[in-house]
């Protein structure tokens, strides 16, 4: 029986033209390449210039992922960005790129920190399987560089900037047809604490900077990744043998590491971007999932589960019959 889900049409990519490598980045900070490439597998991040704000590298991003749709701006009636850094607190950030891009409908900023693209990616599946929306562009776009404290070794040398958008098209299928198969998004407002940015639109007595406690997320990273994954499994009626690719959030190769060997993946099903890209929080996923595409390693008809955890703590899962 056909019934309407969301298809993934176009992925489309920005990241800033300025490349930092660990060595560039040890000369004015008390870190080496050694100790960030041991810890987190990072060897360089893109870091924005003034001009490539939220708005400016989620609209390129946007363009090419409609292109590589073939879908016409003003077919698509959502645009979701999930974003921590937007360029104002309002207008929504997205509310920019509709205007660039000249899209119908409606465009809102989504808020889940490193798990934002999952989310956004939740709220346009439902949008579409209940006929809100049949065409809506979902992009996670992040200039963290914004909201580093570049005083603290501990957090700055971690993030990088970036955006990554996919278009997603509504069409009657059956099960067996490429689509976004389910999400599973959770929170748990008890761990705020543990990452947050300590700061608000307004509030000239705080600095508005990124504040991490490393060890803790790392500890709950792994468990409740791996515990929504085996969520996501266990309501497809999937096992993992059935999963082509693994797209974690890019934050530690440690994590993905252990995520991929729990699942039972080769490290050829696993895609890995943390190294070039650093942690790009919502952009992340979008970014590593474009790259595997692009380069011919994830092909049409693939299983593909997407996870991710960040502040608040947030986290969820996609799984996308491709
Ligand atoms: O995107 C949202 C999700 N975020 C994450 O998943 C991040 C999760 N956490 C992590 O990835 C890791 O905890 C970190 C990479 C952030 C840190 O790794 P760690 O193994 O937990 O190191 P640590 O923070 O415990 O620091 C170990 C040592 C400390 O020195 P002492 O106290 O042992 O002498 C730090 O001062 O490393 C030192 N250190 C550094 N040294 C050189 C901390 N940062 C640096 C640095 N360069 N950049």
């Amino acid at each position: 029986m056909n019934r309407t889900r969301a298809q993934l049409a176009g992925v489309g990519t920005y990241l800033p033209e300025n490349l930092v490598t660990n060595d560039e980045l040890a000369k004015t900070i008390d870190t080496s390449d050694a100790w960030i490439r041991e810890r987190t597998g990072i060897r360089q991040r893109h870091l924005a210039q003034p001009h490539e704000t939220c708005a400016f590298m989620a609209t390129r991003a946007a363009e090419i992922a409609l292109a590589r749709a073939g879908i016409p701006a003003a077919e698509i009636g959502a645009v979701i960005l999930a974003t921590a850094t937007p360029d104002q607190a309002f207008p929504a950030t997205a509310t920019r790129v509709q205007a660039a891009l000249g899209t119908s409908g409606f465009a809102f900023d989504l808020s889940a920190a490193c798990a934002g693209f999952v989310y956004a990616l939740g709220v346009a599946d439902a949008m579409i399987r209940t006929g809100q929306v049949r065409a809506a562009l979902v992009i996670g776009a992040e200039v963290y560089s914004r909201i580093l404290n570049w005083d603290d070794r501990g957090t700055c040398v971690l993030f990088g900037d970036g955006a990554g958008a996919v278009v997603l098209r509504a069409a009657e299928v059956d099960e067996a047809a490429p689509q976004l198969l389910s999400t599973h998004l959770h929170s748990d407002g008890a761990l705020g604490d543990i990452l947050y940015v300590d700061g608000a639109v307004g509030r000239r007595d705080l600095p508005g900077h990124l504040v991490m406690n490393g060890r803790e997320v790392f500890r709950h990273a792994v468990a409740r990744m791996s515990d929504a994954i085996d969520e996501a499994l266990a309501a497809n009626n999937v096992t993992r043998a059935d999963i082509d690719w693994l797209i974690p959030h890019q934050a530690n190769r440690r994590i993905i590491d252990g995520i991929g060997k729990r699942l039972g993946l080769g490290e050829g099903q696993v895609v890995v971007t943390v190294d070039r890209h650093a942690n790009t929080s919502a952009a992340s996923i979008p970014l590593a999932m474009a790259a595997a595409i692009e380069d011919g390693r994830i092909k049409p008809g693939q299983l593909l589960l997407l996870v991710a955890l960040g502040g608040g703590l947030t986290w969820g899962s996609a799984l996308i019959r491709l």
